[in-house]
């Protein structure tokens, strides 16, 4: 099929070459001539495992067309794929400004028929307003051309995308009419039984509601772990236990420093908007952010009574992105780690294998090493943020002998606390026995 992709993002180009490499005709839309320049070339503004080398083959192929050239892509196509931002207002409320502009520029534009499939992020009701906003510019335009609005959102995951773009775990398909439900079934080939068919408003509303759901999980065990260590239990043998239980899943129980992202903290504040909107506020919400906000706070509260006052101390951060597998810091404890640290006038050294540019942007007077052990290299304590195999890999024997001081705080429980005891390290990690 030929498709049209509206927004040259995480999302819109992970998406684009999934489909290309499913053997679809694909053409990437972006207005931003930097980001065009930078995507013909193959150049991704973002680090995702495999996505750059696939982006290259198809453009090569010529099954992925990178343009600004809107009017003639949907000329070419009759699949059209919104995926534009949705970022969060002051007031966490999401942002539809690009989404409500494709939509005007669509129905300003096509000449065909077209299915138009929301992908990017939005709160429930945009399907219908989208369709409002078509149907008035055909209006305007008086023409008569049939369309249908489709919505499709997105589950990847960082750092897993394009597994995710090409072997999706689910897929949510809402729609208002017989027509967009067969060329959703044709694009996605009705023989995958993991296709939820529904409404358009229930389609919105699953997406918030996982993300939702997913950080609820974090945070409750977050909490979980704090008790734990006032309790003298240990919150992975607890949550291993929970785990057991089919229905509560071992999966999203791995206490730590807390979430972060581009999707999580967005999300539960637009949903927590969206509540507000309809007069049925998301208490529980608002409870699992306060987690979220007070659990870097709760874990560095540890590191200070260890250490005594921070002043003048040196400590190393292992991992800045919010997450292994990326490089995105969008909402990483680790910025909150670092901005406390430097209150407190801590000499600050990070490692991470592909985040530091990002971070030395925000805090330019910190040391970014280029290995773990120059990391380590006389700290009086390390923090362990993201749990990249590399730093968990790390020879520890060697990483404590070049440390000032053998503190070791992490901050994800990626390590084994009895055999870095046997170490000699001093070990504490989120609800575990210290
Ligand atoms: C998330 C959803 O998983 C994905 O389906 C959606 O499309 C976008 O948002 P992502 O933001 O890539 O994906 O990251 P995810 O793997 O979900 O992790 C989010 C954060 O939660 C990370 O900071 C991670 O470290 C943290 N996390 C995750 C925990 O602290 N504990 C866990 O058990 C799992």
């Amino acid at each position: 099929m030929n498709i049209a992709v509206i927004g040259g993002g995480y999302v819109g180009v992970t998406t684009s070459v999934a489909f290309a490499h499913s053997g679809h005709r694909v053409y990437l839309v972006d207005n931003n001539p930097h980001k065009l320049a930078h995507l013909s070339n193959a150049q991704l503004p973002f680090y995702e495992e495999g996505v750059k080398a696939l982006l290259q083959t198809h453009v090569d192929s010529g099954n992925l067309t990178i343009t600004d050239d809107l009017t003639a892509t949907l000329h070419h196509s009759s699949i059209v794929f919104i995926t534009v931002g949705t970022p969060s207002q002051a007031n966490g409320q999401a942002d539809l400004s690009f989404v409500n502009a494709v939509a005007r520029q669509i129905g300003q534009t096509m000449q065909n028929e077209q299915t138009i499939v929301i992908k990017s992020t939005v709160p429930v009701g945009t399907g219908k307003r989208v369709k409002e906003i078509i149907a008035m510019e055909l209006t305007r335009r008086n023409v008569d051309i049939p369309f249908e609005i489709v919505s499709n959102p997105e589950f990847l995951r960082e750092g897993k995308a394009l597994y995710d773009a090409l072997y999706p775990n689910r897929i949510v398909i809402g729609y208002d009419s017989k027509k967009a439900k067969a060329v959703m079934e044709q694009l996605y080939n009705d023989t995958n039984d993991s296709i939820l068919f529904t409404s358009i408003n229930n389609a919105e509303m699953i997406k918030y509601a996982s993300n939702a759901f997913l950080a609820t999980k974090i945070s409750f065990v977050n909490e979980l772990a704090r008790l734990c260590e006032r309790v003298d239990a240990d919150i992975t043998v607890v949550t291993e236990g929970m785990g057991q239980d089919k229905r509560i899943s071992p999966l999203f129980l791995q206490a730590g420093v807390g979430y972060g992202g581009s999707c999580f903290p967005k999300d539960l504040q637009a949903l927590q908007q969206i509540g507000q909107k309809y007069g049925t506020p998301m208490t529980i919400l608002q409870a699992v952010e306060n987690v979220n906000h007070t659990q870097v706070n709760w874990f560095l509260d540890k590191v200070s009574q260890r250490l005594g006052s921070l002043h003048n101390k040196h400590i190393t951060l292992l991992g800045l992105a919010f997450k292994p597998g990326t490089d995105d810091i969008r909402s990483a404890p680790s910025i909150l780690v670092i901005s406390q640290l430097l209150a407190q006038e801590v000499q600050v050294t990070v490692y991470d294998p592909q985040a530091t540019s990002h971070i030395k942007k925000r805090f330019p007077t910190i040391h970014c090493a280029t290995t773990p052990l120059e990391a380590l290299h006389d700290a009086h304590a390390a923090i362990l943020v993201t749990e990249w195999p590399e730093i968990v890999n790390i020879d520890w024997k060697q990483a404590k002998s070049f440390m000032k001081e053998s503190n070791l705080f992490d901050g994800r429980n990626a390590l084994s606390p009895h055999y870095m005891k046997q170490l000699g390290f001093h070990y504490e990690g989120v609800g575990i026995h210290g």
